[in-house]
C-alpha cells in the first residue's frame, strides 16, 4: 500500500498550493476541486504523459477534442439516459441520501433511521440549450467523452484516411451527480478523463484487448508507480455491462484498498451499432484487402486524470530523516513534476543577481522552472524536494569566479559542479534519465553528503 494515509497528502495539496476546495470561500461545493499552480502543472503533465504515448509516439491513434454538450438524443443511444443510474435510499429519520449498493447495513448509517426502498437515480446532470427551459430543451452535461468519439466516428474515419486498426483518443471534462463523493479527488462530481477507443475489425478484438491491457499496465509502471501497489482485476461476469465482451481494471492500492485507477474494456460494436441505429447512419466500413464491410469492434482503454493525479503523489511520497531532520519528498518522476529546475542563489546579495538572472534565463523557456531566493538554503531545499523538483541549481560566490553552477540531485542528493554553458544540455540529458552522477566536459562531483 501506499505508505502514506490520505490525510497527509490532502494537507501537502493544499499547503502547497496542488489542490483546493472548490469554492472554499463560500464554504465549498460538494464533490468538487480547483488545481492550484503546482497541482494545474502536474495534471497538465500527467494528460501530456498520456497524450504522447497514446497518440504521439504510435500512427495508428489520432487526436479529438469533442464539445461537452451533445445533441441529447446521443445519450438515449448510449443508454445513459434509461440505464446511468445508482440505486438510492433516504434515511427518513435524518434525510440522509445513500448508495443503496454501497450500504452493508439496512438501517441509517448516520443515526440508525429507516432506510426508503431504492429508488434508480440518473447521475446525468441537465440543463438547458437555447433561452427556453423546456423539456425539449434539456441537454446533458456529458457523463464521459467517449460518445464524442463514436459519434465522430465516420468524420475521423473518412477525413484521416486511414485504414483499420484505428484510435481516436480525447482527453476532456466529465460530469457525474455522483450520489456520494470522497476521498479526496477519487470520486467527484466534475473530472477529467483519458480516453482512447480502439476500432479494430472483428475476430481481431482478442488480440487488441491483450496489447491495451500491458501497455495501460506498464504506462503507469514507466511513469514510477510501483508495481506492488497495481494489479489488473478481471470484472465478474454480473459487473459486465450486457454488451461488453471483456473487461480489466487497473487498480491501485489507495489507502481505502484496490480502487478502479482505469478500465479496459472490449465493447464489441455496441456502441457504434446504437449510433447507427438512433441516427439513421451506416457506420459501417468497409475493408479493400478482403471485399467485406462490418462494424468495427473497440476496445476502449478509460483513465481518470484526477485518480491518476492522486496514485502519482501517494506513490512518489517519501519521509526520511537525514542529518537528524525530517525530510518529505515526492519522488515524482521528471515527466510529472510541476516544476523540473529551480534556481536557487545562496544569497540574496546583489553581487550574485546579474550571474544568477543570466542563469535562470538560459534554462527557463525549456522547461518549468522556479527562481527562490528566500530563507537558507537548506529550507529552499526542503520546499523544492516537498514538491517533488528534481534539480536545484545553486550560484555561490565561487561561481562568479570560475563561471560554474553546483545542481542537487533529489532523490540521490548528491551533487555536481558543472560549467555555466553546459548547464541547459545538462539539465536536459538528466531530466531525460541520464545517471545524475555521469559528468558533463568541466564537471565534477561535489559531495555524495546528504544536504
Ligand atoms: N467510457 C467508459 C467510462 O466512462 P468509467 O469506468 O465509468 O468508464 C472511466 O470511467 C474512468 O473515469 C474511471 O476508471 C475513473 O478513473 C474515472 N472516473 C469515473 N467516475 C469518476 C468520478 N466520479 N470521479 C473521478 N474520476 C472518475
Amino acid at each position: 500500500m501506499s505508505s502514506v494515509d490520505m490525510e497527509t497528502i490532502v494537507s501537502l495539496c493544499k499547503r502547497r498550493g496542488f489542490i483546493f476546495q472548490s469554492s472554499e470561500i463560500y464554504g465549498g461545493a460538494g464533490g468538487c476541486w480547483d488545481y492550484g499552480p503546482l497541482g494545474v502543472e502536474l495534471k497538465r503533465n500527467v494528460k501530456e504523459a498520456w497524450w504522447k504515448a497514446m497518440v504521439h509516439d504510435r500512427d495508428d491513434v489520432v487526436g479529438l477534442d469533442a464539445s461537452i454538450l451533445m445533441n441529447p438524443q446521443v445519450w438515449v443511444a448510449s443508454g445513459h439516459v434509461q440505464q446511468f443510474s445508482d440505486p438510492l435510499v433516504d434515511c427518513k429519520a435524518c434525510k440522509n441520501r445513500f448508495r443503496a449498493d454501497h450500504l452493508k447495513e439496512t438501517k441509517c448509517p448516520d443515526c440508525g433511521g429507516e432506510l426508503t426502498e431504492p429508488r434508480m437515480f440518473n447521475l446525468m446532470f441537465k440543463t438547458f440549450m437555447g433561452p427556453v427551459e423546456n423539456d425539449a430543451a434539456v441537454v446533458y452535461l456529458r457523463p464521459e467523452t467517449a460518445q464524442g468519439i463514436f459519434v465522430n466516428f465516420q468524420n475521423v474515419m473518412s477525413t484521416s484516411r486511414r485504414k483499420l486498426p484505428l484510435g481516436i483518443a480525447q482527453v476532456g471534462k466529465s460530469f457525474r451527480n455522483e450520489i456520494t463523493t470522497g476521498n479526496f479527488i477519487f470520486r467527484s462530481r466534475e473530472f477529467e478523463q483519458m480516453e482512447m477507443e480502439y476500432f479494430v475489425k472483428p475476430g481481431t478484438d482478442d488480440h487488441w484487448f491483450q496489447h491495451w491491457l500491458e501497455q495501460r499496465f506498464n504506462w503507469y509502471v514507466k511513469l514510477g508507480i510501483r508495481k506492488d501497489n497495481l494489479r489488473l482485476r478481471p470484472h465478474e461476469k454480473e459487473e459486465l455491462a450486457h454488451y461488453a465482451k471483456g473487461c480489466y481494471d487497473v487498480e491501485y492500492l489507495f489507502p481505502m484498498g484496490w480502487s478502479e485507477l482505469e478500465g479496459i474494456a472490449n465493447r464489441g460494436s455496441y456502441d457504434l451499432e446504437q449510433h447507427s441505429k438512433f441516427s439513421g447512419k451506416d457506420l459501417s466500413v468497409f475493408e479493400e484487402e478482403s471485399k467485406e464491410r462490418f462494424v468495427p469492434y473497440v476496445i476502449e482503454p478509460s483513465a481518470g486524470v484526477d485518480r491518476s493525479v492522486l496514485a502519482f503523489l501517494l506513490d512518489s511520497y517519501h519521509e526520511e530523516v537525514v542529518e537528524k531532520e525530517k525530510r518529505v519528498v515526492l519522488r515524482l518522476h521528471p515527466a510529472l513534476a510541476p516544476i523540473k529546475a529551480a534556481v536557487l542563489p545562496l544569497s540574496r546579495n546583489e553581487k550574485l543577481v546579474p550571474m544568477v538572472t543570466q542563469v535562470h534565463a538560459s534554462i527557463r523557456g525549456c522547461f518549468m522552472t522556479q527562481y527562490d531566493d528566500s530563507q537558507s538554503i537548506g529550507r529552499r531545499y526542503r520546499r523544492q524536494d516537498e514538491v517533488g523538483t528534481p534539480y536545484c541549481v545553486t550560484i555561490d560566490f565561487q561561481s562568479l569566479e570560475d563561471k560554474q553552477v553546483t545542481i542537487r540531485d533529489r532523490d540521490s542528493l548528491h551533487q555536481i559542479r558543472i560549467p555555466t554553458d553546459v548547464l541547459r544540455a545538462t539539465l536536459l540529458a538528466k531530466l531525460a534519465g541520464e545517471d545524475f552522477d555521469v559528468l558533463p566536459p568541466g564537471g565534477s562531483l561535489v559531495s555524495s553528503a546528504k544536504s
